[in-house]
Protein backbone atom coordinates (compact mmCIF):
# COMPACT_ATOMS: atom_id res chain seq x y z
CA UNK A 1 0.00 0.00 0.00
CA UNK A 2 0.79 3.80 -0.85
CA UNK A 3 -0.57 5.72 1.70
CA UNK A 4 -1.00 10.15 0.90
CA UNK A 5 -3.37 12.59 3.14
CA UNK A 6 -7.01 12.87 1.21
CA UNK A 7 -7.67 15.34 -1.39
CA UNK A 8 -10.71 16.67 -2.95
CA UNK A 9 -9.55 14.20 -5.86
CA UNK A 10 -10.41 11.09 -3.62
CA UNK A 11 -13.72 12.05 -2.96
CA UNK A 12 -15.18 9.55 -5.13
CA UNK A 13 -13.34 6.97 -4.35
CA UNK A 14 -13.55 7.70 -1.03
CA UNK A 15 -17.88 8.26 -0.91
CA UNK A 16 -18.13 4.96 -2.76
CA UNK A 17 -15.60 2.94 0.14
CA UNK A 18 -17.68 4.98 3.12
CA UNK A 19 -21.00 3.95 1.53
CA UNK A 20 -20.13 0.10 0.90
CA UNK A 21 -22.45 -1.87 3.45
CA UNK A 22 -19.53 -3.58 5.66
CA UNK A 23 -17.68 -0.17 5.64
CA UNK A 24 -20.24 1.67 6.85
CA UNK A 25 -22.01 -0.52 9.56
CA UNK A 26 -20.15 0.25 11.91
CA UNK A 27 -18.01 3.47 10.71
CA UNK A 28 -20.82 5.52 10.13
CA UNK A 29 -23.53 3.84 11.72
CA UNK A 30 -24.79 1.95 8.64
CA UNK A 31 -25.78 5.52 7.25
CA UNK A 32 -25.21 6.35 4.17
CA UNK A 33 -22.76 9.69 3.98
CA UNK A 34 -23.43 12.12 1.36
CA UNK A 35 -20.86 13.01 -1.17
CA UNK A 36 -21.06 16.74 0.01
CA UNK A 37 -20.08 14.76 4.09
CA UNK A 38 -17.34 13.17 2.53
CA UNK A 39 -16.07 16.48 1.19
CA UNK A 40 -16.50 17.89 4.01
CA UNK A 41 -14.39 15.25 5.79
CA UNK A 42 -11.99 15.89 3.11
CA UNK A 43 -11.74 19.91 3.95
CA UNK A 44 -11.32 18.86 7.86
CA UNK A 45 -8.07 16.38 7.15
CA UNK A 46 -6.79 18.73 5.18
CA UNK A 47 -6.91 21.69 8.02
CA UNK A 48 -5.86 19.42 10.42
CA UNK A 49 -2.92 18.45 7.98
CA UNK A 50 -1.80 22.11 7.99
CA UNK A 51 -2.44 22.78 11.82
CA UNK A 52 -1.39 19.60 13.61
CA UNK A 53 0.52 17.37 10.85
CA UNK A 54 -1.75 14.41 10.65
CA UNK A 55 -5.45 13.69 9.71
CA UNK A 56 -6.59 10.99 7.18
CA UNK A 57 -4.69 9.16 4.43
CA UNK A 58 -6.16 6.85 1.65
CA UNK A 59 -4.17 3.76 1.24
CA UNK A 60 -3.66 2.42 -2.67
CA UNK A 61 -2.38 -0.86 -3.24
CA UNK A 62 0.66 -0.58 -5.63
CA UNK A 63 -0.92 -3.29 -8.22
CA UNK A 64 -3.97 -1.58 -9.54
CA UNK A 65 -4.15 2.18 -8.12
CA UNK A 66 -7.45 1.95 -6.72
CA UNK A 67 -8.40 3.06 -3.39
CA UNK A 68 -7.74 0.38 -0.87
CA UNK A 69 -8.92 2.04 2.36
CA UNK A 70 -8.45 4.75 4.57
CA UNK A 71 -6.99 5.72 8.03
CA UNK A 72 -5.95 8.32 10.26
CA UNK A 73 -6.60 10.04 13.22
CA UNK A 74 -10.16 11.49 13.54
CA UNK A 75 -11.62 13.72 15.88
CA UNK A 76 -14.80 11.42 16.60
CA UNK A 77 -15.37 12.10 19.98
CA UNK A 78 -14.17 15.79 19.74
CA UNK A 79 -11.29 17.24 20.52
CA UNK A 80 -9.93 13.86 21.08
CA UNK A 81 -8.66 12.55 18.16
CA UNK A 82 -8.67 8.64 17.52
CA UNK A 83 -7.45 5.77 15.45
CA UNK A 84 -9.95 5.24 12.91
CA UNK A 85 -9.57 2.77 9.39
CA UNK A 86 -11.49 1.07 7.03
CA UNK A 87 -10.54 -1.42 4.10
CA UNK A 88 -12.57 -1.91 0.91
CA UNK A 89 -14.27 -5.08 1.44
CA UNK A 90 -13.13 -7.33 -1.16
CA UNK A 91 -9.68 -6.48 0.19
CA UNK A 92 -10.22 -7.97 4.21
CA UNK A 93 -8.40 -10.25 5.65
CA UNK A 94 -5.14 -9.69 3.76
CA UNK A 95 -3.84 -7.31 6.57
CA UNK A 96 -3.94 -4.34 5.36
CA UNK A 97 -5.55 -2.73 8.11
CA UNK A 98 -2.93 -3.44 10.24
CA UNK A 99 -0.12 -2.09 7.87
CA UNK A 100 -2.06 0.86 7.37
CA UNK A 101 -2.61 1.50 11.32
CA UNK A 102 1.52 0.56 11.79
CA UNK A 103 2.28 2.56 9.36
CA UNK A 104 -0.33 5.80 11.15
CA UNK A 105 0.64 4.90 14.54
CA UNK A 106 4.96 4.95 13.50
CA UNK A 107 4.61 8.48 11.98
CA UNK A 108 2.45 9.85 14.94
CA UNK A 109 5.16 8.55 17.39
CA UNK A 110 8.20 8.81 15.76
CA UNK A 111 7.63 12.24 13.46
CA UNK A 112 5.71 13.75 15.94
CA UNK A 113 6.44 12.29 19.18
CA UNK A 114 2.54 12.15 20.10
CA UNK A 115 2.61 10.64 23.61
CA UNK A 116 -0.72 8.15 23.29
CA UNK A 117 -2.85 7.25 20.32
CA UNK A 118 -6.19 6.50 21.41
CA UNK A 119 -8.89 4.30 19.49
CA UNK A 120 -12.28 2.71 20.24
CA UNK A 121 -14.51 0.32 18.36
CA UNK A 122 -18.23 -1.26 19.11
CA UNK A 123 -17.77 -4.70 20.71
CA UNK A 124 -19.41 -6.14 17.92
CA UNK A 125 -16.91 -5.16 15.60
CA UNK A 126 -14.56 -8.18 16.12
CA UNK A 127 -12.26 -7.72 13.13
CA UNK A 128 -11.45 -3.73 14.29
CA UNK A 129 -10.92 -5.32 18.44
CA UNK A 130 -8.67 -8.01 16.87
CA UNK A 131 -6.67 -5.05 14.57
CA UNK A 132 -6.78 -3.38 17.83
CA UNK A 133 -5.11 -5.70 19.99
CA UNK A 134 -2.81 -7.54 17.00
CA UNK A 135 -0.97 -3.57 16.92
CA UNK A 136 -0.57 -4.15 20.50
CA UNK A 137 -3.44 -1.44 22.03
CA UNK A 138 -4.24 -1.60 25.80
CA UNK A 139 -7.64 -2.25 26.58
CA UNK A 140 -8.85 0.76 28.92
CA UNK A 141 -12.56 0.60 29.50
CA UNK A 142 -15.87 -0.88 28.10
CA UNK A 143 -18.99 1.16 28.33
CA UNK A 144 -22.26 2.51 26.37
CA UNK A 145 -21.45 5.66 24.12
CA UNK A 146 -24.25 7.05 22.54
CA UNK A 147 -26.19 4.08 23.14
CA UNK A 148 -23.37 1.35 21.56
CA UNK A 149 -21.75 -1.01 23.40
CA UNK A 150 -18.22 0.36 23.14
CA UNK A 151 -14.29 -0.42 24.28
CA UNK A 152 -11.90 2.23 24.72
CA UNK A 153 -8.12 1.10 23.62
CA UNK A 154 -4.23 3.38 24.11
CA UNK A 155 -1.36 2.87 22.56
CA UNK A 156 1.95 4.60 24.26
CA UNK A 157 4.94 4.50 22.51
CA UNK A 158 7.48 1.97 23.21
CA UNK A 159 10.19 3.06 25.64
CA UNK A 160 13.64 3.07 24.28
CA UNK A 161 15.15 1.53 27.03
CA UNK A 162 14.02 0.55 30.86
CA UNK A 163 12.93 3.64 33.17
CA UNK A 164 15.36 2.63 36.12
CA UNK A 165 18.28 1.85 33.27
CA UNK A 166 17.55 5.63 32.25
CA UNK A 167 17.46 7.33 35.68
CA UNK A 168 20.74 5.16 36.65
CA UNK A 169 22.37 7.07 33.19
CA UNK A 170 21.72 10.70 34.43
CA UNK A 171 23.57 12.47 35.76
C1 LIG B 1 -11.93 -3.59 10.59
C2 LIG B 1 -11.28 -3.65 9.22
C3 LIG B 1 -10.60 -2.30 8.96
C4 LIG B 1 -10.24 -4.76 9.19
O1 LIG B 1 -9.54 -4.69 7.94
P1 LIG B 1 -8.59 -5.88 7.45
O2 LIG B 1 -7.67 -5.33 6.43
O3 LIG B 1 -9.42 -7.06 7.08
O4 LIG B 1 -7.80 -6.19 8.81
P2 LIG B 1 -6.51 -7.11 8.99
O5 LIG B 1 -6.44 -8.09 7.84
O6 LIG B 1 -5.33 -6.22 9.24
O7 LIG B 1 -6.83 -7.88 10.35
C5 LIG B 1 -8.13 -8.36 10.62
C6 LIG B 1 -8.06 -9.36 11.76
O8 LIG B 1 -9.36 -9.54 12.28
C7 LIG B 1 -9.71 -10.91 12.19
N1 LIG B 1 -11.14 -10.97 11.97
C8 LIG B 1 -11.81 -10.64 10.85
N2 LIG B 1 -13.14 -10.83 11.05
C9 LIG B 1 -13.27 -11.28 12.32
C10 LIG B 1 -14.37 -11.67 13.11
N3 LIG B 1 -15.62 -11.59 12.66
N4 LIG B 1 -14.15 -12.10 14.38
C11 LIG B 1 -12.89 -12.13 14.88
N5 LIG B 1 -11.78 -11.78 14.18
C12 LIG B 1 -12.00 -11.36 12.91
C13 LIG B 1 -8.90 -11.45 11.05
O9 LIG B 1 -8.79 -12.85 11.12
C14 LIG B 1 -7.58 -10.73 11.30
O10 LIG B 1 -6.87 -11.29 12.40
P3 LIG B 1 -5.66 -12.35 12.15
O11 LIG B 1 -4.61 -11.62 11.37
O12 LIG B 1 -5.23 -12.71 13.53
O13 LIG B 1 -6.24 -13.49 11.38
C15 LIG B 1 -12.31 -3.93 8.09
O14 LIG B 1 -13.08 -5.03 8.47
C16 LIG B 1 -13.21 -2.74 7.81
O15 LIG B 1 -12.91 -1.91 6.95
N6 LIG B 1 -14.35 -2.64 8.52
C17 LIG B 1 -15.27 -1.54 8.32
C18 LIG B 1 -14.73 -0.22 8.86
C19 LIG B 1 -14.49 -0.31 10.33
O16 LIG B 1 -15.23 -0.96 11.05
N7 LIG B 1 -13.44 0.38 10.80
C20 LIG B 1 -13.13 0.45 12.20
C21 LIG B 1 -13.96 1.49 12.81
S1 LIG B 1 -13.29 1.92 14.37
Amino acid sequence: LVLRPVEQADADGLHELWSSAGVRRFLWDDQIVSLDRTREAIEQSRSLFASVRHGLWGAWSLSDNRLAGFGGLWPFREPELELLYGVAEPLWGRGYAGEMARAVIGYCFDTLALPVIRASTDVANAASVRVLEKLGFRFVTRVASAGLDTVFYELQPPLLCEPAEYERELP
